[in-house]
């Protein structure tokens, strides 16, 4: 094993061409629609790319999570799914999987990430907490304000703006951390949480130094430190990479250090889970472990399945074997940025450096001349899915515009994310989807805003319908 990862590792340095580590086994197939076919159809979908039916889509990068493929592997393993309702063995497969690389005492499983999020928080949470975060992703931000705490957000300054390089852009403001405990102590901040890789940051990692730091913080002020560890394989494979001393060290066992130095985290297995539905909330705290089961029995179901089928704990068991693999990661993490540099090398502003999941085009760099209350970031999702059939996600003004108090202003920053579901498109979809950005690019002066003629009170961006502007 170790001879043959010896020769693939070295041919995939020299050769500029990226290899798929796997062949394809099963295949879905992709209806090839045309413009006037797509023009109709996202007319009828209000201009919302999340009203559209998704075989009216040629390459969906809406989002990376629960959209990747699954392996042989995963799919064998499916068929050891057992379903007994109490101690299942598929539930002792996924536990000992997740122990592998998180040796938390207590694992509870939930049918998602924000279940996870909501159990947590409904027991730590509460008016007068806060809950420190590098970037709160929106669900987990959600879940914190429902219970009447406050999230705040801490990540570096450089984290902030779109252009800047920066290794870990992710990381956490340790200053600001600091200070924020001293400020308002154990007794008002629960946990501190740090997001790997920061998604709402632009999918950017978190180094182990910065880890370190932040665990260094928590532990002076007496707070736990909770990990929302969605892509923490790819967080890993970004400090093996970038991390100076980390080359030498395998993925997992800098997955066994990031683990080390928390208290218990949330996870979407949706993500580096590799699987198609799946979570867990892990922490080492036996009381708050047992407050967390008894919401788990209410809301998920019983503790060894929480709220999956047998079937789901053995294909993320699996998914947990595959995406600490070497070769897996490489592949990922080069065919993001292949996607990301290629449109840098083509002039198309985006989010910098590029990410481990997703490609962030800067839609207000790119439309100038559309105010962002017009919406430039759906004005280029929109062209791009009628001009090539590809559906990204607006991540701005839409987004983030309307506020609780029913006024609207301009989000920090008006993105379009191209989020890569995992090993399920090819080199050459990829190299399609640079076409059709660039041709869209090329044409961004054309391109007009819209206004929204419907939208519901909260999270207007999942239904929301709009009309383009004159
Ligand atoms: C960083 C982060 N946290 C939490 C979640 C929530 O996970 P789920 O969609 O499984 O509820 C996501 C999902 O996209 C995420 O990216």
């Amino acid at each position: 094993m170790t001879a043959r990862r010896g020769v693939s590792s070295p041919a995939m340095e020299r050769w500029q061409t990226i290899i798929e580590p796997f062949r394809i086994h099963s295949v879905e197939p992709i209806r090839i629609t045309t413009r006037d076919e797509r023009a109709l159809a996202i007319e009828e979908a209000g201009y919302n790319l999340f009203n559209l039916h998704a075989d009216d889509v040629l390459v969906d990068l809406l989002t990376d999570s629960g959209t990747g493929a699954m392996s042989r592997d995963q799919w064998a393993a499916i068929q050891h799914g057992d379903e007994s309702y109490a101690g299942s063995p598929s539930w002792y497969a996924f536990l000992d999987a997740v122990h592998e690389l998180f040796p938390f005492r207590h694992v509870i499983p939930t049918h998602q990430g924000r279940a996870a999020e909501k159990i947590l928080f409904s027991v730590i949470g509460g008016p007068g907490m806060t809950i420190p975060n590098n970037t709160h992703f929106d669900t987990t931000r959600a879940n914190v304000e429902f219970t009447g705490a406050a999230a705040v957000d801490l990540v570096i300054e450089e984290g902030r703006h779109p252009e800047v390089e920066h290794p870990f852009k992710g990381n956490m403001d340790l200053p600001r951390l600091d200070a924020l405990l001293a400020e308002l102590g154990p007794t008002n901040v629960p946990a501190v949480f740090v997001t790997i890789t920061n998604n709402s940051g632009g999918g950017q990692p978190v180094s182990l130094e910065n880890l370190r730091g932040v665990r260094e913080i928590c532990t002076r002020h007496g707070v736990p430190l909770f990990l929302d560890g969605c892509r923490f394989a790819e967080n890993a494979w970004f400090i093996k990479t970038r991390e100076p001393g980390q080359a030498g060290r395998s993925v997992t066992e800098i997955v066994r250090e990031i683990g080390a130095l928390a208290d218990g985290m949330t996870m979407s297995a949706k993500k580096d889970g590799m699987a198609n539905i799946g979570g867990w909330l892990a922490v080492n705290d036996d009381r708050l472990a047992e407050q967390c089961r008894n919401l788990l029995i209410l809301t998920e179901g019983f503790p060894t399945y929480g709220g999956l089928a047998g079937r789901d704990l053995e294909a993320i068991a699996q998914g947990l074997r595959e995406v600490v693999s070497e070769d897996y990661l490489r592949y990922r993490i080069t065919s993001t940025a292949y996607l990301g540099d290629a449109l840098g090398r083509a002039g198309v502003p985006t989010v910098r450096p590029i990410g481990g999941h997703a490609v962030y085009l800067d839609a207000r760099a790119l439309l100038p001349h559309v105010p962002p209350l017009q919406y430039p970031g759906q004005a280029l999702a929109v062209a791009l899915y009628l001009e090539g059939g590809i559906r990204g996600c607006e991540i701005g003004t839409v987004m983030f515009g309307r506020h609780p108090d029913g006024t609207e202003s301009p989000a920090a920053m008006d993105l379009v994310r191209l989020a890569i579901p995992r090993r399920t498109y090819t080199q050459s979809h990829v190299d399609y989807c640079i076409e059709v950005v660039r041709w869209v690019a090329e044409r961004a002066a054309d391109l007009r805003g819209y206004r929204i003629v419907d939208e519901p009170p909260a999270l207007r961006h999942f239904t929301a319908r709009f009309a383009p502007l004159a």
